[in-house]
């Protein structure tokens, strides 16, 4: 079963409050969700394998460490998931990014694919996909299953702001997948909306209704 990690660091708890107001505006809202991104990337790749090289300083000859290892893929969820890749992209500035376009029918709450793009070489990375809202679980599981249509082995899946209802679909469907958190909301509700979340994080992105 995958491990779910809620990432209680205080400075992505902060900044998770500012993006949960209402009155919390488009510039803010974006510009917060790409720190908190960042910060979140940080924590998650904490575990990459380090490899000694040698490297002349101005002064001599020092032995220095450089990351080693499969490779990061990004996969943003159109299209809310955008909003959270310059914040990786300033951690890990070589991730390629693929992207998967996905949208939730307002009436069936299913996840309906318009948009696939991924990188050539999936299978030899470790490909992390993001989506600032993990709600039914169906987008989030639906982006998974694409990418391991295409090969991908090596999958996580990072959220901001989930409902228990869609970490359990999720570890139903995918049991191999770790999730990452910044925070585990309460519930549903009858709109298939995060209780008590931030809203349609799409929208408040985006500036849209
Ligand atoms: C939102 C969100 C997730 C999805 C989560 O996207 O960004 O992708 O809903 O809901 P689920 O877990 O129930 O599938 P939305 O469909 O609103 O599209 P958007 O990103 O284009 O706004
Ligand atoms: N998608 C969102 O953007 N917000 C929610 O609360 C649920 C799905």
């Amino acid at each position: 079963m995958g491990k779910v990690y809620v990432f209680d660091h205080p400075l992505i708890q902060h900044k998770l409050t500012f993006i949960r107001k209402k009155d919390t505006g488009t510039k803010e809202f974006r510009e917060i969700t790409n720190e908190i991104a960042g910060l979140m990337m940080f924590e998650i790749t904490r575990h990459l394998p380090l490899r000694e090289v040698e490297v002349e300083t101005p002064v001599e000859t020092a032995t220095c460490k450089t990351i080693a290892g499969k490779k990061l893929g990004i996969v943003p969820i159109l299209r809310a998931g955008l909003g959270m890749v310059d914040g990786i992209l300033d951690m890990i500035p070589a991730a390629k990014v693929g992207h998967v376009g996905l949208y939730r029918d307002p009436q069936t709450l299913m996840p309906v694919e318009y948009y696939v793009k991924l990188p050539k070489d999936v299978s030899e990375r470790e490909m992390i996909v993001v989506d600032p809202m993990l709600a039914t679980g169906g987008s989030a599981i639906e982006a998974i299953n694409v990418l391991k249509r295409d090969g991908a082995k090596n999958i996580k899946l990072m959220c901001l702001v989930a409902a228990p209802e869609g970490v359990e679909k999720m570890q139903e469907a995918h049991p191999d997948i770790d999730i990452y958190l910044a925070a585990l909301d309460e519930k549903l509700n009858e709109k298939g909306y995060i209780i008590p979340g931030l809203g349609d994080a799409g929208d408040r992105l985006f500036g849209t209704k």
